[in-house]
């Protein structure tokens, strides 16, 4: 298995981190390639729960090594701060186990700004976006002005180059009302940041085709989800980079060829963070119950900005989609413990708009916010799911609701988690 691509199938927090902590552990590399600090991947270890934003989650496990690849996003100052918090559990990181591409481009305090200044400006159709300054940062890049972390390298012209890109970024925002940043605290920030982040430079591209030749084993760490995609999700109420498949290559910098399996993660109900269309979204007490209290670090609130999470029912359209755009060789389910005690179970299997029936993606955001699903009903179960390690310890009604997505969406579903813990996944 040369290189895994492991891929958000709905609006992100599927579950990927739990997912990727799994796989690495079989994996020589694991390797991030798109999004920034915007992600939040929780991962039970024991009795610590690490969230993690940016660093790769197989840098829990001793022997892989982990990279930023050049499609991510690097705020210098969290990613620090991040690896000084992992490090402080025990965690090694050093420059031989963490790799920085120099092309990955840089997130400034300027992006940050602008972020929040553009979901102003936008009111009520706001996106809802992390703040993160992840937007703004990837604007730049597209418009050959950002800033790359290969720049690091020499922390005094970096710094220079802060400064002139944060009184460029001020001009923007004074003109549009808004408050200016510091350039020069910016700028001090950051030149500690890039001192202390130069070790971890690198040729990720390089490194990982040299690596592949070799015969090692590459985990490709997806962030985000299908439907934030910033080509194939419900455009403008995206992230702006690219979680599906095809983000996985150019963000890493290798050939189609590598790549054996291409893993969907799917959470066993729907979630979405942010505004936008969500067709099987319920509300009242329903989502309630789904969402949970807030008490579980599991419990349906955003990793990054602690907002609850919109939740809503299985749509089977959007993931027949998501299987289509990523080429998913097999889904894994994840939460399917949180559906117990449901007395029947429901899922989107079609569309209904303007009294025509649809069973694809609509080609607009604006139909696919209009939708009304059309349901089905499958029987639920009682019994508590966090003990079941085997296919068999599941109740009958659990794998008649495994088996009838797979049939839906014609592909493999092998992998069930029942739980935070590791080893709350059970296998068929
Ligand atoms: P941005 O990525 O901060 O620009 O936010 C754009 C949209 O993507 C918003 O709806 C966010 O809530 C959503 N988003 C970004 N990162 C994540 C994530 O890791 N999980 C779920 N939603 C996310």
């Amino acid at each position: 298995m040369p290189a895994t691509i492991v891929i958000g199938a709905q609006w992100g927090d599927e579950g990927k981190g739990r997912v990727a902590d799994w796989l690495a552990a079989e994996s020589d590399v694991v390797a991030r390639y798109a999004g920034g600090d915007n992600a939040g991947h929780t991962v039970y270890v024991g009795s610590t729960v690490f969230k993690l934003h940016l660093l790769p989650s197989g840098i829990l496990r001793e022997r892989a090594v982990c990279l930023l690849g050049n499609g991510t996003v690097i705020n210098p100052v969290n990613m620090l701060r991040e690896i000084e918090d992992v490090r402080a559990t025990g965690v090694e990181i050093t420059p031989e186990r963490l790799l920085i591409s120099t092309r990955a481009h840089i997130i400034t305090p300027a992006h940050i700004a602008q972020d929040a200044a553009s979901e102003k400006e936008r009111g009520a159709d706001k996106i809802g976006t992390t703040l993160r300054g992840i937007g703004p940062a990837y604007t730049d890049k597209t418009n050959r002005s950002g800033l790359r972390a290969g720049q690091m390298a020499d922390p005094e012209a970096f710094a220079d180059a802060l400064y002139k890109h944060t009184s460029a970024a001020n001009v923007r925002l004074i003109r549009d009302g808004h408050e200016p940043i510091d350039p020069q605290k910016s700028a001090e920030n950051y030149i500690d940041a890039a001192y202390k982040l130069k070790p971890y430079l690198c040729d990720t591209s390089a490194y990982l085709n040299g690596r592949l030749r070799e015969g090692a084993r590459i985990l490709c760490e997806g962030a985000q989800g299908t439907m934030l995609d910033l080509d194939h999700g419900d455009y403008p109420f995206v992230t702006s980079s690219s979680p599906t498949v095809g983000g996985a290559l150019t963000g890493l910098g290798i050939g189609a060829k590598w790549v054996d399996r291409v893993v969907g993660v799917g959470k066993a109900f729907s979630t979405r963070v942010g505004s936008g269309p969500f067709p099987t979204e319920v509300e009242g007490e329903l989502a309630t119950r789904l969402r949970g209290t807030g008490e579980n670090f599991w419990d349906e609130f955003g990793t990054t900005t602690g907002r609850p999470r919109r939740c809503g029912w299985l749509d089977i359209i959007m993931l027949k989609y998501s299987v289509d755009v990523n080429g998913f060789t097999e889904l894994v389910l994840t939460k399917l413990d949180v559906l117990s005690g449901l007395n029947a179970l429901t899922i989107g299997v079609g569309y209904e708009i303007d009294g025509t029936l649809l069973y694809a993606m609509p080609m607009t955001t604006a139909d696919q916010a209009r939708v009304k699903p059309v349901y089905e009903q499958l029987p639920g179960w009682d019994e508590p799911l966090g003990h079941a390690r085997t296919w068999s310890d599941l109740p009958e009604a659990a794998r008649a609701y495994i088996d009838r997505i797979a049939e839906l969406l014609e592909i493999p579903i092998n992998t069930v988690s029942v739980g935070p813990e590791r080893d709350q996944l059970v296998q068929r």
